[in-house]
Parts: C-alpha cells; structure tokens; sequence
C-alpha cells in the first residue's frame, strides 16, 4: 500500500473511531479550494460538483468573499441580538429590496429557518383566527429538515423513521395536485408550506400555474404560503428567487445554503403584517445573524445579485 492510501485508510478509521455514523462518507478529504476546483490531502484536483449541497455558489476562496471574512474576523464576531448589529440591516434591507419581504430574521441553517416559519405562521393564526387553526399543509415527496419540527413537515417517511412521535399538525398532499389540495382543505389549515420545486425529492417542477393557484387558494382560505427556497433560492433557478418565474410571492420565505457561500445562517422572511407575530421574546437564535456571518452574506448577495 503506497503512502497515499495509507494516510487515506487511516483518516477512514480515525473518522469512524471518533464520529457518528451519520453519513456513509467517502473516502477523500480535501484540503483546499478555489472555484469550482478542490484539492484533496495528495494534491489530486477535482472539479466541484456537489458545492457543499447547493452551498459554494460563489465557488472556493472567492476572493471578496475571504476579504470580507478576513477583515470582519479582526473587528468582531459576536455579540448578541440584544443590540443592534449593522451588518444584520444591511442584510436585511437588501433582502427586503429584492423579494416580496418587508422583515427578515436571521438563524444558523435551512432546518432552523423553517421551524421560524411555522412558528411565525401558527402564531400569527391563532392570534387572528384563535387556537383551532394550526395545522400545516406540507407536499409528499417533500424536504425541510432534519429538527423535529422540519422534519414532521418533510413527506417522505424515510427520514421519519424511529424518531416518533412527530410534531402533530402537519398533512400531506401529493405535489401538484390542486385537486387532491381541494379534498384535503379543512379549517384547521393556517399555512401551506412546499418548495417551489422540490430538490431533494428528485428535482419536481410543479405546472407552470400550481404555485399561482396554491396562493390563490391560501388567500380565499386565510392561510399563509410559505415557500422554502432553501435550496431553490439565490440565484439557483435562474432568478433571484425561484417562485418569481411562476408569477406569485408567498407570505413567508425561507432561505439558507448558498446565502453564507460556507459560513452558516438562515433566514426568514415575511411581510410586515405576517412579521408582526413575532415580538421580544417570541421567537431567537443565539448566534443568529452575527457580525461575522451577516458581513460575509452581504458580500454573497450583493456579488450573486
Ligand atoms: C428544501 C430544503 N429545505 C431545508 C433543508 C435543510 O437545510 P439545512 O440542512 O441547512 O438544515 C434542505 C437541505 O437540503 C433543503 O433542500
């Protein structure tokens, strides 16, 4: 066995001493980027396909990017949402400036900003409509995350499997099905949440009209679309936002993945009314849009707008 190998063998053995074994890893480690290329710990080059999942959309070591890091890094990281953080408002105001949104709320991952939502959406509801109208009308098929919430609302029982009991208040319907969304409507419904195209159920885009006529039902019915553009968001699709190319907003919108290129945050989006739910006290995130990740965000952003 040549020395390659044997440093390769002993990282899968240190790896499997150490870690859970919650991916089934394979057996390269890289050591460095730059672009769409990464270099793994023999020096061998590869070209980046999988951009951490939908994340490195900018590419590696993208230089306003590092900048960005760099010098935020020398001035501070974190303090806390008890104050005021710049960076977070000029995040903020340039996603408002180009979405349906007028509030946004800042968190650590794409789980965590769709648990913000269907909290922001059940509360909103049933400060309106009183406690009886809590459930979420969720996609089968669908994918939202792996925390217990997110998870309840994810239709695919794979991922469900052994981790009961699951969050109550969530059905399902099939994915561009507005029939089945008919005959599965009832007065207990306060949000539907989907993506506008489901990614990891296999790359599903729904008919041209599904999400015009899902939010044409939502508002007859008092209820709330939430879209999670989680992985469709940014640029992904070809637009900022992927529900832009079929001609509605929702009322909420998720986000996270390629908003940090890498460093984590998540973020929530809703307009000012839906917003208003949310109080001190109501809803937080410790780290939640820090100096540090909010100042690389911008640079995102600003640079994929
Ligand atoms: C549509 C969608 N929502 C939510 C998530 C969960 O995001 P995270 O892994 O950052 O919690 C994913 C992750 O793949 C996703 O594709």
């Amino acid at each position: 066995m040549d020395n390659q190998s044997k440093l390769m063998n002993q990282i899968v053995e240190r790896s499997g001493t150490v870690l859970m074994s919650t991916y089934a890893r394979i057996p390269v480690a890289f050591e460095k980027g730059q672009g769409c290329r990464l270099w793994d710990q023999e020096g061998r080059v590869y070209l980046d396909f999988l951009a951490g999942i939908a994340v490195t959309a900018l590419g590696h070591s993208h230089p306003r990017v590092v900048e960005t890091m760099k010098v935020q890094a020398e001035k501070l990281l974190h303090t806390s949402n008890l104050y005021h953080i710049e960076n977070q408002i000029d995040l903020a105001e340039l996603l408002v400036n180009h979405s349906f949104a007028d509030k946004a709320f800042f968190c650590n991952s794409g789980t965590e900003a769709n648990e913000g939502a269907i909290k922001l959406a059940r509360r909103y509801s049933s400060e309106r409509y009183g406690p009886e109208k809590t459930t979420i009308l969720c996609m089968q098929n669908s994918f939202h995350g792996r925390t217990l919430g997110s998870l309840s609302a994810t239709g695919q029982e794979k991922f469900q499997k052994g981790f009961g009991p699951l969050v109550p208040g969530f059905s399902f319907v099939p994915f561009n099905d507005l029939a089945a969304m008919d005959r599965n409507w009832n007065d207990s419904i306060c949000a539907v949440l989907m993506e506008p195209i489901q990614g990891e159920g296999g790359i599903q885009v729904p008919d041209q009209a599904f999400l015009k006529e899902v939010k044409k039902r939502c508002q007859e019915r008092k209820a709330l679309l939430i879209l999670d553009e989680v992985q469709t968001g940014l640029g992904r699709t070809g637009t900022l936002f992927c529900h832009e190319q079929f001609e509605t907003h929702p009322d909420i919108m998720t986000l996270a993945k390629a908003l940090g290129n890498g460093l984590p945050i998540g973020a929530l989006l809703a307009t000012d009314e839906v917003a208003a739910a949310f109080q001190p006290g109501t809803h937080a995130a410790t780290f939640g849009g820090n100096p540090l990740v909010t100042a690389v965000a911008g640079t995102v952003l600003s640079l994929i707008l």
